[in-house]
């Protein structure tokens, strides 16, 4: 019996202009958490594709329990026990949540699918999360998180042997994070076996046993996760000393450049937006804490101009304006980084330099003039900026690693030179070295006189990165706190205040 329930020896994968894996080892034991970590286009999500049969490898092995195994394709892949989630979403829109589920394995009667089995099963599994949706629903109804949800459920309701999950907490809440992490628990300690993708160091920390490293395609190294090792497996990561993580001028200005007065997204069924006043000065970072579900996005959405029948008052450089939809905003020199920008923002099937240049066509085009040479720089200077990794300007964007499609839009919105740039979880599946960069470039960008306001739900990037934190609860502002005192508890006493009607009850 071998000690490895799996074995991958050898793998290598070579896409157009890429090798993205080269002679890649990995060792996975019974019972254990292993975390696979990685820059942005390291190899991670090919590497469990290969093991998924969705792409053949060109050279190496596969054994579990030191058997060779062939898997050519997702059902041979089933069949030898394993489930992954994968790092898109990969379910059906128009089908409900059960049929997700069940897909290709629905259980059936003598007369065809048994509909109502599928469904109390289906629920009962849910239920399970208490996550509170309806198995009857059809998955475009739900909200990413849930849609996420679905897939960890989907994924761990059948009997595996191994457990691959990329990404799968990029968009649900602490609390489903919390109940997903036990239940990673529970199976380990049944003897699944479990491969866990994350760009957050922290969950690493909570919930794995060893890790693997990979770089350009390459294996780095194996190690137990043990406190005080953050920076070694950086540097393995990165194959560089980060030294400075987070690099903030703070503001000096008092100028205010943007100031909203009572932004509310009016009557509606889930009203996500009381009243917000809030206000920008020049140069500044302007953080938005708050829970998943807030209101804090909503709340920029109102500034922006597209939510429809959205009030409130908008000042800019001390004039009123109405911004009546996304142009009108841009217009007034803000430009906002959706949060959500697979969906918000990508072009799928256009490749890089489209997707870089999209928003700046009016710098190299004029009347039907294209300066192409000038259109390739802009989208050189944003690959450079972002260290993306893609083989040339060329590449669709689809092909890119997620890391890198988020690269990509973000860099988009940096060439607008804006007055002020909403960056709404602007690390969101970026991974460490790309991190630095951000922090880095956002702090350039305040000292040209660009404020930014970030919504982030994560702490350390809005306690090291804000002049000011505004922290909202259930769609009001409940307080603003100045970077001298911020502090984690300041923050989650504000984020879990509920106010009526601007008191605290
Ligand atoms: N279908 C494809 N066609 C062409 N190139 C691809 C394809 N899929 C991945 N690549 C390339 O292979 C390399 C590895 O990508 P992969 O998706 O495995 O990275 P990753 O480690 O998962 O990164 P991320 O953290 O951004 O998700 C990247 O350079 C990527 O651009
Ligand atoms: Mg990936």
């Amino acid at each position: 019996m071998s000690e490895y329930l799996l074995e991958m020896q050898g793998i290598s994968k070579v896409f157009p202009g890429v090798q993205a894996l080269s002679k890649v080892d990995f060792q996975l034991r019974a019972g254990e958490i292993h975390a696979l970590l990685g820059e942005n286009g390291a190899g991670k999500s090919t590497l469990i594709k290969v093991l998924g049969g969705i792409y053949r490898p060109e050279e190496g092995e596969i054994r579990i329990n030191g058997q060779q195994v062939s898997i050519t394709d997702v059902n041979s892949a089933r069949a030898n026990g394993i489930s992954i989630i994968h790092q898109e979403l990969v379910l059906v829109p128009h089908m409900t949540v059960a049929e997700n589920i069940f897909l290709g394995q629905e259980p059936t009667t003598r007369f065809g699918v048994n509909h109502g089995k599928m469904a109390r099963d289906a629920q009962r599994m849910l239920d399970r999360f208490e996550l509170g949706i309806e198995a009857e629903s059809r998955v475009v109804d739900l909200s990413i998180a849930q849609q996420q949800m679905v897939e960890i459920v989907k994924a761990i309701s059948f009997n595996c042997r191994i457990l691959v999950m990329d990404e799968p907490t990029s968009s649900i809440s602490d609390r489903e994070v919390a109940a997903l992490f036990e239940i990673m628990r529970n199976l380990a300690a049944r003897g699944v076996g479990i491969i866990y993708i994350s760009h957050k160091m922290s969950e690493l920390y909570e919930v794995c046993d060893r890790v693997t490293v990979l770089r350009d395609g390459l294996f780095i190294g194996t190690r137990e996760v043990v406190p005080g090792n953050r920076d070694e497996l950086i540097s393995m990561m990165v194959g560089r000393e980060l030294s400075k993580y987070y690099v903030r001028d703070y503001c000096e200005s008092q100028e205010v450049v943007l100031r909203c007065e009572k932004l509310d997204d009016g009557n509606r069924k889930h009203k996500r937006v009381h009243e917000v006043s809030f206000e920008v000065r020049r140069g500044e970072i302007v953080g938005f804490a708050g829970l998943v579900g807030a209101g804090r996005s909503e709340a920029m959405q109102c500034l922006f101009g597209i939510t429809p029948g959205s009030t409130g008052d908008v000042y800019i450089e001390g004039k009123k304006v109405r911004i009546r939809n996304a142009v009108d905003a841009m217009g007034y020199g803000i430009a906002m980084v959706p949060e959500n920008r697979k969906l918000q923002a990508l072009y799928h099937v256009q490749n890089v330099r489209f997707n870089s240049t999209i928003e700046v066509l009016e710098k190299f085009i004029n009347k039907l003039r294209v300066d192409h040479q000038l259109e390739a720089s802009i989208t050189q200077e944003s690959i450079d900026k972002m260290r993306t990794k893609t083989p040339s300007q060329e590449q669709v964007i689809s092909n890119l690693s997620g890391g890198n499609q988020q690269k990509v839009v973000i860099g988009r919105w940096l060439a607008t030179t804006p007055k002020v740039l909403i960056m709404d979880e602007p690390t969101r599946g970026v991974d460490v070295g790309a991190k630095a960069e951000i922090y880095e470039i956002m702090n350039n960008l305040t000292k040209q006189g660009v404020s930014i306001i970030m919504i982030s739900s994560e702490l350390p990037e809005i306690i090291n990165m804000s002049d000011r934190v505004y922290v909202m609860c259930e769609g009001r502002i409940t307080g603003c706190i100045p970077h001298q005192e911020l502090s984690q508890e300041r923050i989650m006493h504000l984020a879990t205040l509920e106010m009526t009607g601007g008191q605290a009850v």
